[in-house]
C-alpha cells in the first residue's frame, strides 16, 4: 500500500493526489484522502478500484485544507470496496487514519472495543487502531499521546499516519515493519511517505524513520521519539533521484521505459566497480575485511520473485566462479523453518525495494542467530539497505513497473560483481577475471542491440497472444532465467506460463506438448547447449510450437524450430542478462495484445509489505 501526509501552507489535496499518483504501483485496488479545513473540519473521501476513481469524485469540489493524509490500498483484510478503503475514521468522525501492514491481533482487541459500543463498518484490522486511539485518548491528551497508547496495544507490523480535529493541524506518524519517512521542505512544509516517491514532489529532504519511532509534524517543527527509548533523532539524508526518472519520459508504460533503459542500469551498476588490469571488481559497500571474508564457508540466498530468481542465478554463479556452496531460499520459507546458519555463513538478501515483508523478516532471523548478512538492494535508505552488515546498491533508478526489468538484470550483474570480487581472493585466475570484467564492458552495448528487435518480438507475441499456456525451458545459467522468463509473462499477460530446466521436462511437462503448446527453449552458445538442442528434439518430436533463443546463427538448429530469436554471444556467465531482454520484450507485447494493464497488473502489488 502507499501513504502519502501533508502539513503546509499550500492546498494539501493536489500535493496528496500527485503524490499517491506516485504510489499507485504499491496498490492499486482503492484510494482515499482525508483533508482538514482552517477551521478543523475533516472531509474524507474514498473509492474503491484505480486512483483514478478517487480523482474523478473530488475533480468539481477538491476538499480544502492545508492538511492532510492520503491512502492506496493493495487488500488484505476484507475485499477492495469503499468501505475497506483508507482512511479510517473514528465513530465521531474526528479522528482519521491511514495504514499499511497487518495488525495480527486485531481480532482480540476489536471484540474488546465491539464490547465497549464501537461501530465497526469494515473488514480492516486498521479499524481496530482508529478505535483503540478514540478510545485510549488520554483526558486533555494529544493526538501523540493517544497513538502511542494505542500502539502499545497493537502486535504486527504498521506504517500509519493519523490526524483529528481534537488536536488539530498536526500529523502523527509512526512505523513498526512498515516503510514510513518524512519529508522536510522549505517555509515549513513538512510530508509524511512510505517511499521517497511520495514526497519527492515537494522535497529531496527526507528523514526515515526506525521500528518504534513516532513523528509529530505540526505547523511549527517536527519531532521524533520512540515508543520505548522517548525522544530521538533521526538524520536528515539528500534523495538523489530526479523527478524525470519516475515519469514516463515519453515511453507509453514504465514497464517499456525500465526495459528499455537497461543500457544505463547496467553502465550504473557497473559504475567504477571494475578493475580491467586485476581482473576484479572493487566493491566499496563490501566493509568486511579480507581476513574475515576469507572465513565466509556458505553462503544462503533469501530473497522474493523475480529477486529469488536472481538469487538462483547467484548460486550458479558463486558457485562456479568463487566455488563457495551456496542455498538459495524464498524468504517466506526461510522465515519459519529452522534454518541451519553456521558460524562462516553469509546470508545475502536480495530485495529490489528493500521493503519486502518476508525478505526483511528472514534477515532479522538470520541476525538473531548471528549471521553475518549482506544485502543487494536498489532502493537506498530502505529498511533492508540499513539492517543488512554490508552490500551492494544496484543504482538502477526507480523501478516503477510492478513487473521487475531492470532491477533483475542489474541483481545478475551485481551477483557477477560479486562473484568475481570473492572468485579472485580464491582460486579464479587473473585471466579469467580479466575475461570477465571485459564481457561485462561489453555488456551494455549487447543489450542495446538486443532493444533493436522490439519490432520482431511484438511479431513474435501477435503469433502467441492467444495461446492458453507456455513453457520456458533452459539448463544451467539459463535456468533461472527460465522460471524469470515465465514469471514475466504470467504477471503481465495473464497467460498460464511454468519454467523448468529443459532436461527435467521429460519428468513431467512433456505431457502437455502438442501443436498448440508454445515452448520457449533458452538456447545460446554455452557448455549445455548441445544438451539443450536433444531436449529440443524432444518436444518437436511431440509437435510443440518452439520458440529458441539462441546466441548466434545456431545452424543446428535452422529450420527445425519455428522461431529463432538471437542475442550477442558473450560468457555463459552473463548470457542470462541478453537472453532475459527478448523474454521481457515477448512478455510486454504479449499483454499489450490482451489489453492488459502492465504497469498494474490485476492483484499484484510493487513492494509487500506485508507477510
Ligand atoms: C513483488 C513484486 C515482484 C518482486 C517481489 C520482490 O511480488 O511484484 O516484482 O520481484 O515483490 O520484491 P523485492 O522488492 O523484494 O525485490
Amino acid at each position: 500500500c502507499g501513504i502519502v501526509g501533508y502539513l503546509g501552507h499550500r492546498e494539501a489535496a493536489p500535493i496528496l493526489l500527485e503524490g499517491l499518483r506516485r504510489l499507485e504501483y504499491r496498490g492499486y485496488d482503492s484510494a482515499g484522502i482525508s483533508v482538514m479545513d482552517d477551521a478543523a473540519t475533516l472531509t474524507t473521501v474514498r473509492r474503491a478500484g484505480k486512483l483514478a476513481e478517487l480523482e474523478n469524485a473530488i475533480a468539481d469540489s477538491m476538499p480544502s485544507g492545508r492538511v492532510g493524509i492520503a491512502h492506496t490500498r493493495w487488500a488484505t483484510h476484507g475485499p477492495p470496496t469503499e468501505a475497506n478503503a483508507h482512511p479510517h475514521t473514528s465513530r465521531d468522525g474526528d479522528i482519521t487514519l491511514i495504514h499499511n501492514g497487518i495488525i495480527e491481533n486485531a481480532a482480540v482487541i476489536k471484540k474488546r472495543l465491539v464490547e465497549l459500543g464501537y461501530p465497526f463498518r469494515s473488514d480492516t484490522d486498521t479499524e481496530v487502531v482508529v478505535h483503540l486511539i478514540d478510545h485510549l485518548w488520554p483526558e486533555g491528551g494529544a493526538l501523540e499521546d493517544a497513538v502511542a497508547a494505542a500502539l502499545a496495544q497493537v502486535e504486527g507490523a504498521y506504517g500509519i499516519v493519523a490526524m483529528s480535529s481534537r488536536d488539530p493541524f498536526k500529523l502523527v506518524a509512526s512505523r513498526n515493519g512498515s516503510p514510513l519517512l518524512l519529508g522536510i521542505g522549505a517555509d515549513g512544509e513538512l510530508m509524511a511517505g512510505s517511499d521517497v516517491a511520495a514526497v519527492v514532489g515537494v522535497t529531496r529532504d527526507v528523514v526515515y524513520l526506525d521500528d518504534g519511532d513516532v513523528a509529530v509534524l505540526d505547523r511549527t517543527a517536527y519531532r521524533t521519539f520512540h515508543l520505548e527509548r522517548g525522544s530521538v533523532r533521526r538524520k536528515v539524508h539528500q534523495v538523489t533521484w530526479d523527478l524525470a526518472a519516475i515519469e514516463k519520459s515519453g515511453y507509453e508504460h514504465f514497464m517499456l521505459k525500465e526495459i528499455h533503459e537497461q543500457p544505463q542500469s547496467l553502465r550504473d551498476v557497473m559504475r567504477g566497480r571494475l578493475l580491467p588490469e586485476e581482473g576484479m571488481s572493487r566493491l566499496g559497500g563490501i566493509t568486511l575485511s579480507d581476513a574475515d571474508l576469507a572465513k565466509v564457508e556458505r553462503i544462503t540466498i533469501t530473497a522474493c520473485g523475480t529477486s529469488w530468481h536472481a538469487g538462483l542465478l547467484g548460486e550458479y554463479l558463486l558457485e562456479e566462479l568463487a566455488r563457495i556452496p551456496v542455498d538459495v531460499q524464498y524468504a517466506s520459507e526461510f522465515r519459519y523453518k529452522n534454518p541451519v546458519i553456521e558460524d562462516n555463513t553469509l546470508v545475502l538478501a536480495i530485495s529490489q525495494s528493500g521493503e519486502t515483508a518476508d525478505t526483511l523478516a528472514a534477515l532479522r532471523e538470520a541476525k538473531r542467530r548471528g549471521a553475518l548478512t549482506m544485502g543487494i538492494v536498489n532502493v537506498v535508505g530502505s529498511t533492508i539497505a540499513r539492517e543488512t552488515d554490508f552490500g551492494m546498491h544496484l543504482h538502477a533508478g526507480p523501478e516503477i513497473g510492478v513487473a521487475s526489468t531492470k532491477a533483475f538484470t542489474s541483481q545478475i550483474v551485481a551477483l557477477v560483481l560479486f562473484s568475481l570480487y570473492m572468485g579472485r581472493r580464491r582460486d579464479m585466475s587473473v585471466l579469467e577475471g580479466r575475461e570477465m570484467v571485459e564481457a561485462l564492458q561489453r555488456l551494455p552495448d549487447q543489450v542495446e542491440e538486443i532493444l533493436q528487435q522490439t519490432d520482431d518480438l511484438r511479431t513474435l507475441a501477435e503469433e502467441f497472444a492467444d495461446a492458453r499456456n507456455f513453457l520456458y525451458l533452459g539448463r544451467g545459467y539459463q535456468f533461472p532465467v527460465a522460471l524469470e522468463g515465465a514469471l514475466k509473462l504470467k504477471e503481465v499477460s495473464y497467460i498460464h506460463a511454468e519454467g523448468y530446466p529443459a532436461a527435467e521436462m521429460k519428468h513431467g511437462p512433456i505431457a502437455l506438448i502438442d501443436e498448440e503448446m508454445p515452448v520457449v527453449f533458452l538456447a545460446p552458445r554455452d557448455p549445455v547447449y548441445a544438451k539443450v538442442v536433444s531436449n529440443i528434439e524432444e518436444v518437436k518430436a511431440r509437435s510443440g510450437r518452439v520458440i529458441a533463443v539462441v546466441s548466434d546463427d545456431a545452424p543446428e538448429l535452422q529450420g527445425k524450430v519455428d522461431h529463432l530469436i538471437r542475442v550477442p554471444q558473450t560468457v555463459p556467465a552473463l548470457l542470462p542478462v541478453l537472453t532475459t531482454i527478448p523474454l521481457q520484450l515477448l512478455a510486454y507485447h504479449a499483454a499489450i495484445l490482451r489489453g492488459c494493464d502492465v504497469d498494474q497488473p490485476r492483484n499484484l502489488a510493487k513492494s509487500v509489505t506485508v507477510e
